[in-house]
């Protein structure tokens, strides 16, 4: 602790201390005006501001115009940590603007899902894709004196039960899949805030769950920021402080306040562990008031057009079967209430009020002021049926020279709150799709959704498909730029798209039950499932077309052999052998060869998005550090790295791969030895220091023990090979079969192996 903070809290009296460890409204935590502590605003996020006033009328709160951005799904299909930056920082200009200290984001929990009601927003189902945007996220906003915060951690990977399921969750794929992008972002971004989730990990609620909050993110990645709960997370003041919450939100809640003076005067609670959180809370005050904010304007208009560059970045072409980009027609059909009414973001507490909203329809007329544009409605905002809005639509199509479909996923189907209940569209927008593709083969069908969508029923159909996602304010610009040719698309699937929702990896227990939700797929989320299950997907994570194309060459390593500790950079020359300038994202996956635990096929471990002329070559390094080789290792509680060869595959895809090179790790140093007194005689072969010291003691014994167990000189006995048996036995059970034979009696002997190996 600072000196000067440490001063500042000896001065506090004890009521001082517990009333800033509790929020003081909806948006900001207590003033201390006697010692100048002053109050701290925060606001919704994650993809805009959410800067909330009082209606004036008593009845509730009102949202100033803000920058509504792209939703996390998009940001994270630019695969550009770069443009994430740019778009932090226009964020903290608008929190400068509207007076506020913290931007409650950037969210980075895991898509475990499609069904998730709110992947929207969230990045990936990748946790390095995750951690890589959101460090890029929280770096913008923080550049500019404004702070963010982290969330929702831990585990909040459905709205179903948010409030109290338990996300039973094994250590590993905790640590690799579920923490990691955290992790990344705390170690690398420095957040000045965490927000704790709502729901329990592994039967700790994580209001109160040290093992996370204290344990792994404060003491283990040296958080220093403040931890705070989700609003209204906290169940016990007390206990929840103790285990690592430092603010409650919101507030007030005079009660709380009390609960914790009155632990401390009764000895409860230590006054350090409240001055612990006092400090933490008052370091993220000060660092926010060093920033004066409020009563200042931002260039809504630059904001605006930032939001259409990133939006045109993210947008997903999935399917082109040459009609794109348009050109030379002299009239189209824009078809879908989508087209009217921009489908931009989702609904919950991200919920942003637009500065500016662009129009689909009038984007699409600015792009080509030449063309005839026709519009037709073709599905009602709810569920209904509507045969005569298909069927107006697939007659203005039929004459049209092309038709342009936009398709939004409803929000009573998607939305924080609510899980999804499958992947589909409604009914009426399958049936439009389908009829307006027979009247008009040159049709497009532009989506916004948050996360994958089916598609089985029509794909065919059209001719092109561009994942537009919950596009932000300025989207219908960037599809409009996108459709006419004057952006080439490069964005790229964060998250796979699979054939149908029973293929995905948590489809048999998802949503849980019982108050459980046990992530039984372990590590197998994502394309590590659909990788592992050897399965067809619909679109791969990583995936996305561009009207030019790409070919890769000269793979290279900087080292083709390496130590433990080391990292090593990969080179490999891209060539835009098309005739259009384009960007092409490089993806770098580290395939183990082998591994003494179960590790998927293969991981993102690193990536370069870049931007190439015709006929121009580039030379992309991607630099791998020591943690891309390595797992998480229950028994040493550490990341392991393994000797042995690595595949590095680089490619345009996950299912893409184009370039394969082959890395030695070497010297790494020997762990302490696994083996005990319950292990088998296989496991002792396979010890690397136990191996010797066993195979020379048990090449003695082996043919005895097989005899005694019924065995013939060739170890065949009762129809089998008798030696698997013994292999599989513990050794001590292996030793009572030659029991005559040994020193000493089988458990010393086991005793003076087990000394011998730990020296
Ligand atoms: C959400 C958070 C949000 C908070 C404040 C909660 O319900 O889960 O993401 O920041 O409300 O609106």
């Amino acid at each position: 602790m600072t000196q000067n903070l440490k001063d500042l809290i000896a001065q506090l009296t004890l009521e001082e201390k517990a009333s800033l460890c509790v929020g003081d409204s909806n948006w900001t935590t207590p003033s201390v005006p006697r010692l100048n502590i002053p109050a701290m605003r925060v606001a919704d996020g994650p993809h805009g501001v959410r800067r909330t006033v009082s209606s004036g009328s008593g009845s509730g709160e009102e949202t100033l115009p803000a920058t509504c951005f792209p939703t996390a799904s998009l940001l994270a299909s630019t695969w550009d940590p770069d443009l994430i930056r740019r778009v932090g920082e226009a964020l903290a200009e608008e929190c400068l603007a509207l007076g506020v200290d913290v931007l409650l984001g950037p969210g980075v929990n895991m898509k475990r899902s499609p069904l998730c009601g709110r992947n929207f927003e969230y990045f990936s189902e990748d946790p390095f894709l995750a951690g890589e945007i959101a460090s890029a996220w929280i770096e913008g906003v923080q550049s500019r004196g404004v702070g963010t915060s982290l969330k929702h951690f831990a585990a909040n990977n459905q709205e179903f039960q948010r409030f109290s399921i338990d996300a039973q969750i094994n250590e590993r794929p905790l640590r690799e899949i579920y923490l990691a992008a955290f992790e990344k972002a705390v170690k690398t971004a420095h957040p000045w805030t965490v927000m704790h989730a709502y729901n329990k990990v592994n039967g700790k609620l994580m209001s109160e769950n040290d093992d996370l909050l204290r344990h792994i993110l404060k003491e283990e990645w040296g958080f220093e920021g403040l931890v705070v709960s989700d609003w209204g997370a906290v169940r016990d003041r007390v206990k929840s402080l103790l285990a690592g919450t430092d603010l409650e939100m919101p507030g007030p809640k005079p009660r709380r306040v009390r609960a914790l003076v009155d632990a401390v005067r009764s000895g409860a609670l230590a006054e350090a562990a409240l001055d612990e959180a006092v400090e933490r809370i008052l370091r993220v005050v000060f660092k926010a008031a060093a920033t004066p904010k409020g009563g200042m304007s931002f260039d809504d208009l630059a904001h605006h057009r930032l939001a259409a560059e990133v939006a045109a970045q993210g947008m997903v072409l999935l399917k082109n079967d040459g009609l794109l980009p348009l050109g030379g027609q002299k009239s189209l059909a824009v078809i879908g209430r989508a087209a009217q009414e921009a489908h931009f973001q989702g609904g919950g507490s991200s919920h942003i009020h637009p500065t500016h909203v662009s129009i689909p329809l009038e984007a699409l007329q600015a792009r080509c002021p030449g063309a005839h544009l026709r519009y037709a409605e073709g599905y009602p905002a709810d569920d209904s049926s509507h045969p005569d809005l298909i069927a107006e639509a697939a007659a203005i199509a039929a004459t049209a020279d092309a038709a342009l479909l936009f398709i939004a996923l409803p929000d009573w189907k998607e939305s924080e709150s609510y899980d999804r209940t499958d992947l589909d569209l409604t009914a009426q927008q399958v049936a439009l799709i389908q009829a307006v593709c027979a009247a008009q083969p040159r049709s497009v069908v532009i989506l916004n959704n948050g996360s994958s969508v089916a598609m089985g029923e029509w794909l065919d159909q059209a001719a092109a498909v561009l994942e537009a996602w919950m596009m932000g304010q300025a989207g219908a610009e960037a599809v409009a730029d996108i459709l006419f040719g004057v952006v080439n698309p490069s964005g790229r699937l964060s998250e796979t798209f699979p054939l149908g929702l029973e293929d995905t990896p948590a489809y048999l227990s998802w949503p849980g039950e019982l108050g459980r939700a046990s992530y039984d797929e372990g590590l197998y989320i994502g394309y590590r499932w659909y990788d592992a299950r050897r399965m067809a997907v619909r679109f791969p994570f990583g995936f996305g077309l561009s009207y030019t194309q790409f070919t890769y060459s000269n793979a290279r390593a900087s080292k083709t052999s390496f130590n433990e500790g080391e990292g090593l950079t990969v080179f490999v020359d891209v060539t835009n052998t098309g005739s259009l300038a384009g960007c092409e994202v490089v993806q770098l996956y580290v395939h183990d060869a082998e591994a003494s635990l179960h590790r998927p096929e293969k991981e993102l471990k690193g990536f370069a998005k870049i931007k190439l002329q015709p006929g121009e070559t580039q030379t992309v390094a991607i630099a791998l550090d020591w943690r891309a080789f390595t797992f998480w290792h229950p028994t040493y509680q550490d990341w392991v790295g393994e000797d042995g060869e690595f595949e590095l595959l680089i490619g345009a895809s996950s299912a893409d791969i184009r370039q394969r090179l082959s890395v030695t790790l070497e010297n790494c140093h020997l762990r302490p030895s696994l083996l005990n007194e319950e292990s088998t005689v296989r496991e002792w072969l396979a010890d690397p220091r136990g191996a010797d010291i066993f195979a020379e003691f048990f090449a003695a014994l082996q043919g005895q023990a097989l005899a005694n167990m019924g065995g013939d000189e060739e170890g065949q006995g009762m129809g089998m090979n008798m030696l698997d048996l013994l292999m599989d036995m513990r050794v001590l059970s292996a030793l009572h079969f030659v029991e005559d034979g040994l020193p000493d009696t089988p458990e010393n002997v086991i005793a003076s192996l087990l000394a011998r190996v730990q020296a």
